[in-house]
């Protein structure tokens, strides 16, 4: 039976930290509000010339690095972003550039907070239909530069980071590495989170909007819904769930999708506190820090679940 199996994994995080406490400096907000109502104490921010790709490239390396793999045994890499470099290239083409990998097909996805996992389903597709044997899927973003710094409403949300994986065509005896996908999306959605710029609107790159109590109620049903949609599909219950890895929004959002699918806080996964919502990059940062702590092992099985701006959403059953 062909898998697609994660065989290696990497994450980078900027130097910068910003507190709570610091962002009090900026605007009217304190840290007990920020931890009340999102869990989060602290985030990452990259310099003003350190870009996604620089930090999509120290991810990437990390992951070829422990598959065990040479740059040119990798035949697509798909990066998902919503804070490309540039219009174009993709950002992807740049992490190829740097990471010298042949002529591979190298491109970015636009899905949001929920760009991972949309590339976890295109990459499984890629490898059953025998397209690819390593690909790289790559969350990257630097959302500080398109958060508005005079909004509390937003900007406390938000950080930078990267995490990535190497997902390898193996043959198995039994399913393993990617059991089943789902995704989603809901266009009407559109006007309750959104960057209010963009190339064909007005040729600026905008800033984050969004109605948070919105987008926060959808959440919870749409991250659950989906999860059990995608534990059908591969015959599996939440019991047999050891680790929920949902988007890292706000951990009130984690802790009630958590509670509606029944599986309880010590096996769900957060890293908001310290990352915040990095957008496409919170799954694989959140995976990949846990699988370098030794939280998550070899055989363990895992539900990733994620929403963001579209509205977007999906799941993903995997064994590791
Ligand atoms: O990654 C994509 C998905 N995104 C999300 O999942 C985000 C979903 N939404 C949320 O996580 C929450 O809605 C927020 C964290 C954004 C906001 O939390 P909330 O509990 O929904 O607060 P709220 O918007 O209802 O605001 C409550 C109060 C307001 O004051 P009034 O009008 O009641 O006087 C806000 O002005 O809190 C005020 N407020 C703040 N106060 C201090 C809003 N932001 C801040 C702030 N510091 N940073």
């Amino acid at each position: 039976m062909l898998s697609s199996r994660i065989i290696g994994w990497g994450h980078y995080l900027p130097q910068k930290i910003m507190t709570n406490k610091d962002l009090s400096k900026i605007v009217d907000t304190n840290d007990e509000w920020i931890i009340s109502r999102t869990g989060i104490t602290q985030r990452f921010i990259a310099e003003k010339k350190e870009l996604t790709s620089d930090l999509a490239i120290i991810a990437g390396k990390k992951a070829i690095k422990k598959a065990g793999i040479k740059s040119n045994d990798i035949d697509y890499i798909i990066l998902a972003t919503t804070t490309p470099d540039q219009t174009f290239p993709s950002t992807a083409c740049k992490v190829q550039a740097s990471l010298k990998i042949g002529n591979t097909p190298s491109f970015d996805i636009q899905a949001v907070c929920s760009g991972f996992i949309y590339s976890l389903q295109l990459a499984d597709s890629l490898i059953k239909s025998n397209k690819a044997k390593n690909i790289l899927v790559i969350g990257a973003e630097t959302l500080s530069k398109i958060v508005d710094w005079d909004d509390r409403r937003t900007c406390v949300l938000f950080g930078d980071g990267a995490g990535a994986v190497i997902i390898k065509a193996e043959n198995t005896k039994d399913q393993q590495g990617i059991l089943s996908t789902n995704l989603f999306s809901d266009g009407s959605w559109h006007d309750s989170l959104y960057a209010d710029g963009g190339p064909s609107l007005d040729q600026k790159v905008g800033k984050i909007r969004m109605k948070g109590q919105d987008i926060f109620k959808q959440a919870v049903t749409k991250l659950s819904e989906s999860t059990i949609l995608s534990l059908k599909d591969c015959n599996k219950t939440i019991q047999d769930i050891n680790w929920l890895i949902p988007h890292q929004a706000n951990l009130r959002i984690i802790n009630g999708t958590a509670k509606r699918l029944g599986i309880s806080k010590n096996k769900v996964i957060s890293t908001v506190n310290s990352h915040a919502n990095t957008s496409a990059a919170s799954i694989p940062l959140a995976l990949s820090t846990s699988l370098d702590e030794g939280k998550i092992n070899h055989g363990d099985l895992i539900a990733l679940c994620a929403i963001g701006g579209g509205l977007t959403w999906g799941s993903c059953i995997l064994r590791l």
